[in-house]
């Protein structure tokens, strides 16, 4: 890890993130970016409680813009290291779950072949408990992430990399901490193949309309976690 990239891990979560990214092998372009510290909230206001989370249960929030969709997953099992790569061969290693059975990850909710994401409408993009059941498609394992879409697979207990279908690199990491001592949890960053720009791009008018026009605003200070069943009012499940 150069200079630069040593500064930019510090600069994401303070301490408590970059001790334990200190005891992980950085590849040489890894570079997590920060985007300020956002405490998760419960649907009442509260902050977030771990705990308040059933395993392997699509949560969502918005982060790092008030427009931009995030899974929060307790996959009920410990998420390890993993070394991945952008699409345009950027080596960076996710430094796996975090909570006190590692079991806890989060990941831009923004498929990364055509930017499909889940709205308040329409879903086709959720993690799925078990085989995703799909004839055209059969599933490269249990509990991955589903793009109904095309049909891609992230692993969500690897770094969401890409188990099938035509998206070229994972999802992009949310780099979230939890506080043993409160059971909290605060998103503080970003690794991974950012694809928010083209996101705004593609989608600029439906965004207003669904967001308003703080759509490309950064989430400041607090994020509220909703189920995706109770976000979405037609989650697809293919
Ligand atoms: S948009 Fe998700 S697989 Fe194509």
């Amino acid at each position: 890890m150069d200079r630069r990239e040593f500064v930019e891990v510090c600069a994401v979560g303070g301490g408590s993130l970059a001790a334990t990214l200190a005891g992980t092998a950085w590849a040489a372009d890894a570079k997590p970016r920060s985007y300020g510290r956002v405490q998760l909230l419960d649907d009442l206001g509260k902050p977030l409680k771990a705990t308040q989370l059933k395993p392997q249960t699509n949560y969502v929030f918005h982060y790092p813009f008030e427009a931009t969709p995030v899974f929060l997953l307790d996959l009920g099992k410990p998420a390890t290291p993993t070394a991945l790569a952008t699409r345009d061969k950027q080596a960076y290693q996710w430094p796996g779950g975090v909570g006190p059975k590692r079991s806890l990850v989060a990941f831009s909710a923004i498929c990364a072949h055509k930017l499909v994401y889940p709205t308040k409408e329409l879903s086709f993009i959720s993690f799925r408990k078990g085989a995703a059941v799909n004839p055209q498609t059969p599933s490269k394992g249990n509990d991955l992430i589903h793009c109904c879409a095309d049909h891609s697979q992230y692993d969500p207990a690897r770094g969401a990399q890409v188990l099938s279908g035509p998206a070229e690199q994972p999802l992009c990491a949310v780099l979230i901490e939890h506080d043993a001592k409160t059971d909290g949890l605060v998103a503080v960053g970003t690794l991974g193949g950012e694809l928010f720009d083209d996101f705004f791009k593609k989608y600029e008018m439906k965004l207003s309309l669904e967001a308003g026009p703080n759509a490309k605003q950064a989430v400041a200070r607090s994020a509220v976690v909703r189920e995706l069943d109770q976000f979405c009012r037609n989650p697809v499940r293919c």
